[in-house]
């Protein structure tokens, strides 16, 4: 493959761009009364609407056909056939046979690996139908009230991100909680208000070495045994997710109580696996079976759709268009749901780790921009926070808009007052509102000619700022599960364009390999001719503050 920069379509697109770039999206709708039709696409009851963004019919041809110069599709092919495209970990990226609801064989170095991901959903139903049916009790005889799930990042967010958003269809007396950060203030806040005899604590470890899953594990261990004086019990509190059953064992685990998954799902591709068990244990085997259903029904859109009809692959290329042509540096997530809150969060390290990347496959320094900023906060909160940014700021930020046509929570009419500054938002970034317009509303308000001329320029919008709104009927595991597995395909498509490997993370190792220094530094109350002043300078008023008295 040529070097992206070098790409026919690559360089006709920088041509395109050049023509295209002052052109005003008023002048697009208004030359095409059909642009929302035109530019729409659909996937069951999820509805793209990417008519305001900054694109013409030809815009969009060239981004398709850098798609398939790209070869996108040979890619996808490869991903789903499970082939090693994680090519620095020499693994497949496999988070679609989690969710292969058609049970045909997906083979992985000669094995269908369809018989034991069967396997592992029957073991969470039957563990998750007794824990949730009384049939498994804590060591006293209680009931499971409190599920609390230790892990961090894959292991952490997308689990979150479900529970927080299928709240509607938890079990009653069935509370769920997210143990991550190894500040203690994390584990604490949750023991303080769960009783040690109905908890069950879920740790959730791909390798079952993170420092601050371990940490947290050992601490709520240590807290369970010091609460009960019963260190028997602890086999009956603690069950493990993780491809390291070794050191599971160590913990004190039972073997049966480990859910295991495999090298060939990153962890920020994981919900789907053993990973998602706080969901079952939250929401029931079905509605988990649901959500797997909306994600393998957006895998076989993004596998068999032509990609100009294609969701993923339009959001992909509309993003390559504003990252790499218009110098976008971030992209927004805002999502009219108040249950989908958490869902910036897991975006984050879905996209940011998997394409916050410099190096190339060819083990290249890439000559171009790759992954963005994922960030976003829940509409209509945003509106109140930093919409002035999006609205008359000097910094381009394409943005997703999503929103469910019908509440669970109908309250006088409140959800309708949300669609409308749903509608309304995306339209006034698409608009603008311009000098005369602005000047026309001003004079009906009664200023001075004087006070007019001060206030104007101020209220002028440039409109011309592109978003996306994606619409569904509900919000219900099968459409979270589609909408997830939507933005994994989006990522991945980008990825390919870039040329960079989108499924390890080297970047996060060297972080956590000096921590462990100076955590060794901090233990002796010294400082080190290794570090810099500023470390140094920093560990040293640190003991100040915190022993200073005691000198
Ligand atoms: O952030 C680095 C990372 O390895 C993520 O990729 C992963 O989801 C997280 O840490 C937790 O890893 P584990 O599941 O092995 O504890």
């Amino acid at each position: 493959m040529s070097k992206l920069t070098e790409m026919k379509s690559w360089k006709a697109l920088e041509q395109h761009f050049e023509v295209i770039q002052n052109t005003h999206m008023r002048a697009l709708f208004a030359a095409d009364p059909q642009r929302f039709t035109t530019f729409s696409a659909e996937m069951g009851d999820i509805l793209l609407d990417y008519s305001k963004n900054r694109i013409t019919s030809e815009s969009f041809d060239l981004l398709m056909a850098l798609a398939r110069e790209a070869d996108v599709e040979g890619w996808r092919d490869n991903m789903f056939a499970g082939e090693p495209i994680n090519i620095s970990e020499y693994r497949p990226a496999l988070h679609t046979a989690l969710r292969n609801r058609s049970n045909k064989p997906v083979m992985v170095d000669g094995e269908n690996v369809m018989p034991k991901v069967n396997r592992v959903l029957a073991q969470m139903r039957y563990f998750s139908e007794r824990v949730r049916g009384g049939h498994w009790r804590g060591y006293s005889g209680e009931l499971i009230t409190d599920v609390i799930n230790i892990g961090i990042g894959g292991s952490d967010l997308g689990p979150h991100v479900v529970c927080d958003a299928m709240k509607p269809f938890a079990q009653r007396g069935m509370n769920v909680h997210f143990v991550s950060n190894v500040d203690p203030t994390h584990l604490t806040e949750i023991l303080k208000f769960v009783k040690p005899e109905s908890c069950l604590f879920i740790i959730s470890s791909k390798s079952f070495t993170t420092q601050e899953t371990m940490m947290n594990a050992h601490s709520a261990r240590e807290w369970f045994v010091n609460v009960t004086n019963n260190e028997s019990a602890v086999a009956r509190h603690f069950v493990a997710v993780t491809t390291n059953k070794e050191k599971a064992t160590e913990f004190g685990v039972l073997s049966e109580n480990m859910f295991e998954f495999w090298d060939w799902v990153g962890g920020r591709y994981s919900l789907w696996s053993a990973i998602g068990l706080p969901i079952v244990l939250y929401l029931g085997m079905d509605r988990f079976e649901e959500m797997l259903d909306g994600a393998h029904a957006m895998d076989m859109h993004f596998k068999s759709t032509p990609l100009e009809r294609n969701i993923p692959v339009i959001l992909a290329m509309l993003g390559i268009w504003y990252n790499n042509f218009f110098d976008a540096q971030s992209h927004a997530v805002i999502s009219y749901n108040q249950y989908l809150r958490r869902l910036p969060a897991h975006l984050q390290q879905l996209d940011m780790e998997s394409n916050g990347k410099t190096i190339n496959r060819q083990g290249e320094r890439v000559d171009y921009l790759t992954g963005p900023i994922i960030w976003g906060e829940t509409g209509s909160n945003c509106q109140h926070a930093f919409f002035q940014l999006l609205h008359q700021g000097t910094k381009p930020v394409p943005a997703d808009f999503m929103i469910p046509a019908r509440t669970r929570n109908p309250l006088r009419g409140q959800h309708r007052v949300l669609l409308a500054n749903f509608f309304a938002q995306t339209q006034a970034l698409m608009k603008g509102k311009t000098e005369a317009e602005a000047l026309a509303e001003l004079q009906t308000e009664g200023l001075s000619a004087e006070k007019i001329a001060e206030v104007l320029p101020h209220k002028i919008f440039e409109g011309n700022k592109p978003t996306n709104s994606i619409m569904f009927d509900k919000l219900d595991p099968r459409t979270l599960g589609a909408i997830l597995a939507m933005y994994e395909h989006k990522v991945f498509v980008q990825g390919v364009i870039w040329n960079i490997n989108s499924f390890d993370q080297w970047g996060v190792e060297y972080g956590k390999k000096l921590a462990g220094h100076i955590h060794d530094t901090l233990l002796t109350r010294s400082v080190s001719d290794d570090y810099d002043s500023s470390t140094n300078g920093l560990i040293q008023h640190y003991y100040q503050l915190r022993f200073g008295d005691e000198n």
